[in-house]
């Protein structure tokens, strides 16, 4: 047994005692009590620090001055308090069980220090599917792992305040979903993974780009950006979008699109709105011919399986970059659903992807809004009921949760929240889950970046963990911008003088 900390007192609940520590405690600090039939851990939730001398009665200065002395020299004046949370019989932890001993603790029960080796069973298990994130905060010689299964079966939120570790986060599961050679799409709104280097051949970097043919007339009318309460417009492009129009490919699409158009122009009562029609198609196709493209095939084809497909959206408008997380959402459960009838022997035609898939969505309170109905929210609430039935995984990522529907939100069975300091985040998240407790909730604003509590179903347990940083990743990191505008600046100046030095007329450097 490692080293005693303290002594419980006061009032023991089966789920919560204080204990009178030697030293100061951290919060997150885990710690181990003996009593009922077995070893049984807890942790450290609330921690403070008191002095008898130094007590808030101190009206002035010069007492508190005279009170400092008196409390230096009484080894009795401090009292170091740890109150802490009973989460289960450690050998009933070791396999993943907690039981809390049906009867609380006696006060004057001995509170020890976790040992390395016990802590290490519970939160760096064995096997495959538990992949190493960190270390646990407060012992940082204790590695954290993560269950990559329930996170493909069960969905993960991932939470925080802006720059405070969740791409980061990301693309460490991505990394060790490489290393496993598992699949993964990722959905990219700010350019956040580009760069990620795995040191191998398994990134799929693609552009998000979506092709006009395959859609339904309103979303086409959405992303040539047809206003949606313009009804004649509307009627206009319903009329015209026509089988025989989608067949056709690349330019040939946009002009029978428009020779249609014009021709319903023909009818005096349309003949404004197949005009406008026409405008919104030639622009569209001028503008985003990056992103529509009616040359494409199957979008889904371009994703890789086994590799990290990461989907670059930042040149679409957000309704663009809707449409097209919904489409892959749509067609990755589809497909998932033919790979597992064929498991059974039931699919009439072959999947595209045999195996799991985990799909992340960054900007979660973009695409899965609380209070609008979009394409992405009706399909990542189909993949966050059914995905698990066919092995398509949801991870979404915010950092304003309190934007996000609460009803996907509590079907994410796992949860990793950062640092976060807005109430009402802090309320939507834990009115959607159970696996936050309100004590593990007032901690998120003590968090400092790439500090996280992960609770829900791919941990044994609520931890606090320090996540690895990916050095790799090279940006989503803070701009620095005054080291930016002297090294212009020097450049600038050296430039200057080297050309003066050659003689050549002052201004011409250019400002
Ligand atoms: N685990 C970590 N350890 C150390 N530093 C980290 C860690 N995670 C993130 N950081 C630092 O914080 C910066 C921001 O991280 P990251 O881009 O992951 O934040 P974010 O929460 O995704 O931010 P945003 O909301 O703006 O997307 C990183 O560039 C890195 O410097
Ligand atoms: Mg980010």
């Amino acid at each position: 047994m490692s080293e005693e900390l303290g002594i419980l007192i006061g009032v023991t609940k089966p789920d919560q005692v204080t204990f009178e520590s030697r030293r100061p405690v951290s919060i997150g600090e885990y710690v181990i009590l003996n009593y009922g039939i077995d070893k049984v851990l807890g942790l450290v939730e609330k921690s403070s620090i008191s002095s008898d001398a130094l007590g808030s009665s101190i009206r002035n200065y010069e007492e508190a001055f005279e009170s400092k002395q008196v409390a230096a020299e009484n080894r009795r004046d401090k009292s170091y308090k740890g109150y802490v949370r009973i989460l289960g019989y450690v050998a009933e932890l070791k396999k993943c069980k907690a039981i809390l001993p049906a009867l609380p603790p006696e006060p004057g029960t001995e509170v020890y220090e976790a040992s390395v080796k016990d802590l290490d069973a519970i939160f760096a298990p064995s096997g495959q599917q538990w992949v190493m994130i960190g270390t646990l905060l407060r012992n940082t010689g204790v590695g954290a792992r993560v269950d990559i299964n329930k996170v493909v079966s069960r969905h993960l939120a991932v939470l925080a305040m802006t720059g405070m570790g969740k791409s980061n986060l990301v693309s460490l599961l991505a990394k060790e979903i490489a290393r496993i050679s598992g699949t993964m799409v990722i959905f990219d709104y700010h350019d956040d993974y580009s760069t990620l280097d795995m040191g191998s051949n398994n990134i799929n970097l693609l552009d998000g780009r979506i092709n006009p043919r395959l859609l339904s007339a309103d979303k086409l009318a959405e992303v040539i950006e047809i206003q949606e309460n313009a009804s004649n417009q509307m009627h206009v492009l319903r009329l015209v979008f026509t089988e025989d129009v989608k067949q056709r490919k690349g330019d040939d699409f946009w002009d029978a699109l428009i020779h249609a158009a014009s021709e319903v122009g023909a009818d005096k009562l349309y003949r404004e709105a197949a005009a406008k029609v026409v405008d919104k198609i030639d622009d569209a196709r001028r503008k985003f011919h990056t992103i529509l493209d009616p040359s494409m095939t199957d979008p889904l084809a371009l994703l890789k399986n086994y590799k990290i497909n990461i989907i670059n959206l930042v040149e679409l408008t957000e309704r663009q970059a809707n449409i097209a997380v919904s489409f892959y959402l749509e067609e990755l459960l589809d497909d998932r659903k033919k790979a597992t009838r064929q498991n059974k022997g039931a699919a009439k035609s072959q999947p595209r992807f045999p195996a799991p898939i985990l799909v992340a969505i960054e900007e979660a309170h973009v695409f899965i809004p609380k209070d609008e109905d979009t394409d992405t929210k009706y399909f990542a609430s189909k993949v966050a009921r059914e995905g698990r039935k066919f092995g398509l995984g949801l991870v979404i990522v915010s950092q304003r949760p309190r934007g996000i529907d609460a009803n996907i939100l509590s079907q994410m069975g796992s949860l990793a929240v950062m640092r976060m300091i807005q109430q009402d985040d802090q309320m939507h998240i834990s009115a959607a889950s159970e696996a936050l407790s309100r004590d593990l909730i007032d901690q998120l604003t003590s968090l400092n970046p790439g500090e996280a509590i992960f609770a829900g179903q791919w941990v044994n347990l609520p931890t606090f963990v320090k996540v690895d940083e990916v050095k790799e990743r090279k940006i989503g990191g803070d701009q620095k911008a005054v080291e930016q505008w002297s090294q212009l600046a020097a450049l600038k100046q050296q430039a200057a003088k080297e050309s003066s030095e050659s003689y050549i007329p002052s201004g011409y450097i250019q400002d």
